[in-house]
């Protein structure tokens, strides 16, 4: 399990993460929302150990990550798939080499159950006879598509997603969805989801948790976000420009001048 006790986040004079705690139980999928800016990649970059927090600590499996050899942390992230946001593909190696990156290098599979392991995981993000191109050959959305089949392919136990429907079509991120809902029944997977798709929030969480200035300001099922009276999460959930969670002012008095 994932247990994150009160961290501390910095960046210059501005405070991102103000005192955040929270628990992933095992198996379970928990989705984070929040506006853009508010710290989500950075929490989940704090999880994976990626950004050492100021203050707080975090553990994985009972390990304290923000406070141990560089060893045992090698050894914790061997454990965490993490779908960057912006993808992260190595621009020198090809789609194969990509996704069998951690396969060769922390497994000791074979050469051929390596590749059968690779194409399988393609497949499973909808990609076939793409193994042999470059990141430079893909969409946007294909390459976050081979991000996830990077991240799925040594099989994990945790898996930290950030914004992985963000930019697929309607159809490929409920296919994707689903990946995620099935990893975790099949596999039992535990998994952090950082997204503004409330489609798949709704269809892909146990817990929902809002990120919001800093604090986590809402900590409940789908069923109990829908029928918050919480404002500020109301007005993310429903997608509105109207309430207490301010717009760029700017941005306002124009939008109000047209
Ligand atoms: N390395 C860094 N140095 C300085 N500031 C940073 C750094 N990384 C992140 N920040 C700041 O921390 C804040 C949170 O960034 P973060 O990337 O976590 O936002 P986010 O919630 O993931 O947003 P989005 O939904 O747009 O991806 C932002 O204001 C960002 O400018
Ligand atoms: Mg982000």
């Amino acid at each position: 399990m994932i247990k994150v006790d009160n961290i501390y986040k910095q960046f210059g004079v501005k405070t991102v993460l103000n005192g955040v705690s929270l628990d992933v139980r095992s198996g379970e999928t928990l989705v984070i929302i929040g506006s853009s800016g508010v710290g989500k990649s950075i929490l989940l970059k704090n999880i994976i150990g990626l950004v050492k927090p100021d203050s707080g600590f975090i553990e994985v499996d009972g390990v304290n990550i923000t406070n141990c050899s560089l060893e045992e942390l090698h050894e914790t992230r061997k454990k965490i798939g993490y779908v960057f946001q912006e993808s992260a593909l190595f621009d020198s190696l090809n789609i194969f080499e990509n996704v069998s990156f951690g396969l060769k290098n922390l497994t000791s599979l074979s050469k051929n159950e390596i590749k059968q392991r690779t194409k399988q995981c393609l497949a499973m993000v909808g990609l076939e006879n793409v193994e042999h191109l470059n990141p430079s050959g893909l969409s946007g959305g294909m390459k976050k598509r081979v991000g996830l089949a990077r991240a799925i392919a040594y099989q994990p136990e945790y898996i930290l997603y950030d914004e992985p429907t963000t930019g697929l079509d309607p159809i490929m991120s409920d296919v994707i969805n689903d990946l995620i809902i099935n990893l975790k029944k099949y596999l039992h997977v535990t998994s952090i989801v950082v997204t503004h798709d409330m489609n798949s929030a709704y269809k892909i969480a146990d817990r929902i948790m809002m990120l919001y200035s800093g604090n986590i300001i809402f900590n409940g099922t789908p069923d109990e976000i829908r029928n918050t009276k919480n404002k500020y999460v109301k007005q993310f959930v429903e997608g509105s420009s109207q309430g207490p969670i301010h717009t760029d002012r700017t941005f306002e008095m124009e939008r109000k001048k047209i």
